[in-house]
């Protein structure tokens, strides 16, 4: 029996064109659904977006147009955004659409049916930016704006009900809540009582939502509808086979800053439907200009429509995915991307490449020399290749995928290495058995580290397979064939100019 993996992003809202930020998570549920499927794993990657509440309906109305017609200009930006950055999702999900409504309108009326849904007067502090209520002690840390009194008849979630049942859930999956220092901030805010909360909105002053189903004055809150794309989209309440298969989800990825939503208000929802929680919710950092996070509201942004342009896909895939140690914030600048795509792409695994295809080239007609005799240093090279799958497979489970790609960049370097002190140019002269040796061995370690590099960089990773005569995936020593004739190929990653 196959394992499943079932993925999510967070919905994105479209309230502007997607950023770095949102093609990082992105792109990072890609390489693990890659990954996933490259060993065995029956896979199911969700993404979509967020189309409802406050943020979007201003958006439209900036642009004088309805939120839907907004809607329909900014969803195909994302999904053209994802084509060209090579995202293969099983489904994209927009919360507008009609399975989605049935399913949030179904939830609502169970949670209401059971008591977990009540009416009641409430008067607070709201954060118009932030779309929601806010406590006293959130008002005063200075992190909200637009903050007005509220006084309003709403609809109430009872969260409170289930803190202590999460508080349990939390404590008895240590990998629920990834990584531990967002383990604990969940447990340090569940140490005050949890508040209800509140999951509507009136119509007469915000209308863009979906109505609820027992009171047509209200529509619900964004959250409470966007959270509920992750059984939406995996057939809830539409197919049932279909959700059984792929429910819970193995991992919902997301960034840091929306934690709570997702730890607390999600779960307790689960709690209230009598579904099971998620089996992890992983949070990764901030992508930073400087010191602070990338956003359009700062005009700080990295738009991944250039980035992809001017330096390829793959590239870009790469440095988001080798730069940003998971969990941590990163800083994204123009000269740590060109450093690292000369060091890492241009001269270890594209000047590998060359090498041994050139070589190849001159000294046996394009063909793959057969290996003879092994020496120690072979073995060497042998050995960490083959120790290489099951080093990358504990760190990808454990989220440490900038080690992953470190491990498969040393087994480069280490073969470039190998080439420098074997020197098949000069040993050709004399002993072509031992030149073959030597090329037919850094062939092989190439072949592989293209392998294991195949999630991160789809595109490239197949022309240099495809070069070696080789797009099967067998991850053991010994997959490159002798006599194979290799094919030609420009430079893989042409060394780029620092500017100035
Ligand atoms: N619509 C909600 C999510 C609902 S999920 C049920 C939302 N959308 S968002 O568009 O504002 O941002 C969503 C996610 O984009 C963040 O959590 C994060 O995953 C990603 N990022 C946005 N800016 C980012 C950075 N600067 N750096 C890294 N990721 C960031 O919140």
């Amino acid at each position: 029996m196959k394992n499943k993996f079932y993925i999510t992003t967070p919905i994105y809202y479209v309230n502007d064109n997607p950023h770095i930020g949102h093609a990082y998570t992105t792109i990072l549920a890609d390489v693990l659904t890659r990954y996933h499927r490259n060993i065995g794993d029956d896979t199911f990657f969700l993404t979509g977006v967020d189309e409802h509440g406050q943020k979007v309906k201003q958006a439209a109305e900036k642009r004088g147009l309805s939120p839907l017609e907004h809607c329909n200009d900014l969803a195909p930006r994302f999904i053209n955004l994802w084509k060209k950055l090579g995202i293969e999702y099983s489904d994209f999900i927009r919360t507008t659409e009609a399975r989605h409504i049935k399913v949030v309108q179904s939830a609502l009326q169970k949670a209401y049916d059971k008591g977990d849904i009540y009416l009641n007067e409430y008067e607070g502090w709201y954060s118009v930016s932030e779309e929601r209520f806010i406590t006293d002690t959130e008002k005063d840390s200075g992190q909200f704006r637009d903050i007005k009194k509220l006084k309003e008849k709403n609809w109430f979630f009872k969260m409170s009900k289930y803190q202590q049942k999460l508080i349990g859930h939390i404590n008895a999956n240590p990998q629920f809540i990834r990584p531990e220092s967002r383990k604990n901030e969940i447990l340090g805010f569940l140490r005050q009582p949890l508040t209800d909360l509140c999951i509507s909105r009136p119509k007469d002053r915000m209308d863009w939502g979906i109505e609820l189903p027992f009171d047509k004055d209200y529509v619900t809150y964004v959250w409470f509808d966007a959270l509920l794309n992750y059984i939406t989209g995996c057939g809830y309440g539409s197919d049932e086979t279909k959700f059984r298969k792929w429910w819970p989800a193995e991992i919902h990825l997301l960034g840091k800053d929306i934690l709570t939503t997702h730890c607390v208000y999600w779960t307790t929802m689960l709690f209230s439907l009598e579904l099971p929680l998620p089996k992890s919710i992983f949070a990764h950092g901030w992508w930073l200009t400087g010191e602070t996070k990338m956003s359009k509201s700062l005009g700080n942004i990295v738009n991944p429509l250039d980035m992809i342009d001017q330096y390829g896909v793959d590239a870009l895939r790469y440095f988001l995915m080798r730069e940003m140690v998971l969990g941590q914030d990163a800083n994204f600048t123009l000269e740590a991307f060109i450093k690292r795509f000369n060091s890492d792409l241009a001269n270890d695994f594209g000047n590998l490449l060359n090498r041994v295809s050139g070589l190849i080239g001159k000294y046996f007609n394009g063909i793959v020399p057969e290996p003879g005799n092994k020496t120690e240093a072979e073995i060497y090279i042998e050995e960490t290749a083959g120790n290489l799958e099951g080093k990358i497979k504990g760190l990808i489970l454990d989220m440490r995928i900038n080690e992953a790609i470190e491990e498969t960049l040393q087994l480069v370097r280490s073969v470039n290495k190998y080439m420098e002190h074997s020197a098949p140019w000069q040993v050709a002269k004399s002993d072509l058995v031992r030149a073959g040796t030597i090329l037919y061995t850094a062939s092989e370690a190439l072949r592989l580290a293209a392998l294991f590099l195949s999630a991160v960089m789809p595109q490239k990773t197949s022309v240099v397979l495809d070069v070696l005569g080789s797009l099967g995936s067998k991850t053991s020593w010994g997959g490159l064939k002798p006599k194979t004739v290799l094919k030609p190929h420009e430079a893989l990653f042409p060394r780029l100019e620092v500017p100035k």
